[in-house]
């Protein structure tokens, strides 16, 4: 079973995105640190056109900090600016602000010279499910405005949220899924919740969890199960070392309890049981980027 994904969804939430771009200066695309290049929407760059952009590393404070540097690098070098936030714990959300102003700058001053008055920076947040984008629009909101109360009689009907004189913010954000044709990136946008477990073969994600973080993260795998696995071994049979330390068996002594397995894997990675991983490994992403592209 693969992935399946709808490109009806995508097409309608595309179009809704796009036009609430219009309305905007600056987008704020939030993607997972853990895996910042599979939770990027690569085609929004044709979506976002002629609009700043500033990608948002959130959930900073669950990755592999040295894995993820290197994806900054990367996007920073293909001309994105790049922010790390924690919005759960409210960590370097005014770091966003300061930079839209630094990317708007230029036009503003332009305005000015031309005897504009410039209004407010228009903003708005995208990026997949489950990212942070609520909790970010929230916190940035509780740490700029006081009172943020709907007040009667305006409309709910994209509300612009004041996060101070200079910068606005659209108040729902834009669900915008990838378009993959790479199953190792839907398995990773299951493993951080953007996608339903019911639509995904969770055997298959948990089986490339367990080839992530043996290639990675093997010391992990191996003390949080107290297990002594080596790279060399298969997935089914590192899962099976798994199922025996922590399941009784089904029936006959081959006869794991797989299901119960699975579902613990996901969910140790999901409450951060393995510590502080980041899924996209940078030096293998790049080398299939470019042998993808021969
Ligand atoms: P979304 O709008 O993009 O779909 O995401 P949402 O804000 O709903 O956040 C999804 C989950 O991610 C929430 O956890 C939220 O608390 C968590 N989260 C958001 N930003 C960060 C961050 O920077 N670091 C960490 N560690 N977590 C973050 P939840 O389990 O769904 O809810 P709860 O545990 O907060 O109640």
């Amino acid at each position: 079973m693969v992935i399946q994904w709808f490109p009806g969804h995508m097409a309608k939430a595309t179009r809704e995105v796009k036009e609430k771009l219009k309305l905007v200066d600056i987008v704020f695309e939030l993607v997972d640190a853990r895996c910042p290049l599979s939770s990027h929407n690569m085609y929004l760059d044709e979506v976002v056109k002629d609009k700043k952009k500033i990608i948002i590393f959130n959930k900073i404070d669950l990755c592999d900090r040295t894995e993820t540097a290197k994806w900054k690098n990367y996007f920073e070098k293909k001309g994105y600016t790049v922010v790390y936030t924690d919005a759960k714990n409210g960590n370097n959300l005014n770091k966003v602000i300061d930079k839209a102003k630094e990317e708007l700058a230029e036009k503003i001053a332009r305005q000015v010279a031309k005897g504009i008055k410039p209004r407010a920076i228009r903003s708005m947040v995208i990026g997949v499910p489950n990212v942070g984008k609520s909790t970010f629009i929230n916190k940035l909101i509780k740490k700029n405005v006081a009172n943020t109360a709907n007040k009667p009689g305006v409309t709910k009907k994209q509300q612009w949220l004041k996060l101070n004189k200079d910068i606005e913010l659209l108040d729902t954000p834009g669900i915008l899924m990838p378009k993959f044709d790479n199953q190792e990136i839907g398995k990773k946008l299951s493993l951080i919740g953007s996608i339903k477990d019911d639509i995904t073969p969770l055997d298959d994600v948990s089986l490339y969890l367990i080839e992530l973080l043996k290639q990675s993260y093997l010391e992990n795998m191996n003390n949080l199960y107290k297990i002594d696995v080596t790279a060399d071994d298969e997935n089914v049979f590192i899962m099976e070392k798994i199922a025996d330390k922590r399941f009784k068996k089904i029936g006959g002594d081959y006869d794991y309890d797989y299901d119960s397995t699975i579902k613990l894997l996901i969910q140790d990675f999901r409450t951060q049981k393995f510590g502080l991983i980041t899924l996209d490994n940078y030096n293998d992403m790049i080398n299939e980027e470019v042998s993808n592209e021969n």
